[in-house]
């Protein structure tokens, strides 16, 4: 497939983007692409690739799968490392889904080799490496798109579009928690609790808010899995965070809930309150004498985002033929990157860490 080059500036939903000139680009053929990583999140862009029209699955890179499965079909090709994959021309874009250490590593290569990136979380695992993927997008003028999935529910993009209806927000409370809990392989290597799972609630805020930097950040967390306390890692935090002017946010969030997969958000405002509540398989309440029960909510991400994560590969889809380079941009993927590491400093020191320094010297 042939892009045009060249940018300007777009927004759409709250997403700024990067934009060339549409006018210019040639009609949309189907995007040739590989998956690097077909574990849990593999398989979700799997699916949501095979559902589309957009996409053409050439490749997908695992070693842990042989050459003569087809998990993609008998149409695609599995292969144990990227490069073979990357030496083809035909081939547009790269689903960087392997374990987080590996990203840096995948979506350099990617870029370098002049092909779209669809990275999960996170970029890389310094302010630097995040910075020379921008870097190295922004050279090559190809597509870097970050899988912040929760920015593309509608649930959560209803609610920022009810925010301006409360005033002035005063405080935002999220509840954020995983089930069923990670295996400790996927803990060990995942970053910590703040850059593998509060990052999306970090974004969350930025999506919702703008790019408003918190002045200050205290985070309190515990171990109750001894195993996860060994790694050494939490799997239960309370962050919360003050803005400069006197927005006060608090995120609670643990890698299990017996119940089902949690995620909530409340933002209080001077005119009234936005809510975005969980969701149940069915909306279904029974009453009798015993009391009220409705069905459980949903089990884990792949079932509450499923829309989610197919609209965000579309989205990527579209930012490819129309050349929109970024969903989410440099100075918001800082920034959420920087919450994570002082959120994370502030609960293994016990004190309370300044984010605007801390942000202030790397942009
Ligand atoms: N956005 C989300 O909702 C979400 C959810 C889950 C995971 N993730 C992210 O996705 C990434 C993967 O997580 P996961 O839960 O799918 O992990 P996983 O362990 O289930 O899957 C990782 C897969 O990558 C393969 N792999 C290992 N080394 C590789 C290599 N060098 N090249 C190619 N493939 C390799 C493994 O064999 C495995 O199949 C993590 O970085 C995580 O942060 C995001």
């Amino acid at each position: 497939m042939t892009l045009l080059r060249g940018f300007g500036l777009y927004v759409s939903a709250g997403y700024p983007c990067v934009l060339a000139d549409v006018s210019a680009t040639p009609m949309p053929e189907k995007i040739t692409i590989c998956i690097a990583g077909l574990g849990r999140a593999g398989h979700f862009h799997l699916r949501s690739v095979q559902s589309s029209e957009q996409f053409t699955l050439r490749y997908i890179v695992d070693p842990a799968i042989s050459a003569n499965e087809h998990p993609g079909g008998q149409q695609t090709k599995v292969l144990p490392t990227l490069e073979e994959a990357l030496s083809d021309p035909a081939l547009d874009a790269v689903f960087v889904s392997t374990p987080t250490p590996y990203h840096y590593e995948h979506i350099t290569q990617s870029l370098k080799a002049g092909k779209h990136v669809f990275a999960e979380k996170p970029l890389g695992t310094t302010v630097s490496e995040i910075q020379n993927c921008f870097d190295l997008a922004e050279e090559k003028r190809l597509a870097l798109h970050l899988g912040f999935q929760r920015r593309c529910d509608q649930n959560f993009q209803a609610l920022k579009k009810s925010i301006q209806e409360i005033g002035s927000v005063r405080t935002i409370k999220t509840s954020s928690r995983d089930n069923p809990q990670p295996s400790l392989d996927y803990l060990r290597i995942s970053g910590n609790i703040f850059h593998d799972m509060l990052i999306h609630d970090f974004d969350m805020l930025i999506y919702l808010l703008g790019m408003r930097v918190p002045e200050s950040v205290y985070a309190i967390g515990y171990a109750y899995n001894q195993d996860i306390g060994d790694l050494p890692d939490f799997d239960t935090v309370l962050v919360t965070l003050k803005y400069p002017d006197g927005l006060m946010c608090a995120i609670d969030t643990s890698r299990i809930a017996v119940y089902g997969y949690d995620q909530r958000i409340e933002l209080f405002g001077e005119k009234g309150m936005v809510i975005a509540e969980n969701q149940r398989n069915d909306s279904v309440q029974v009453h009798t004498e015993a009391g009220m029960r409705q069905s459980p909510v949903q089990h884990s991400f792949p079932q509450r985002y499923q829309d989610a994560y197919a609209r965000e590969v579309e989205i990527f889809g579209q930012g490819i033929l129309n050349q929109r380079f970024y969903n989410v941009t440099r100075e918001e993927c800082l920034l959420s990157h920087i919450i994570a590491d002082a959120a994370h400093q502030s609960a293994t020191t016990n004190s309370v860490v300044n984010v605007v320094q801390m942000y202030n010297s790397c942009v």
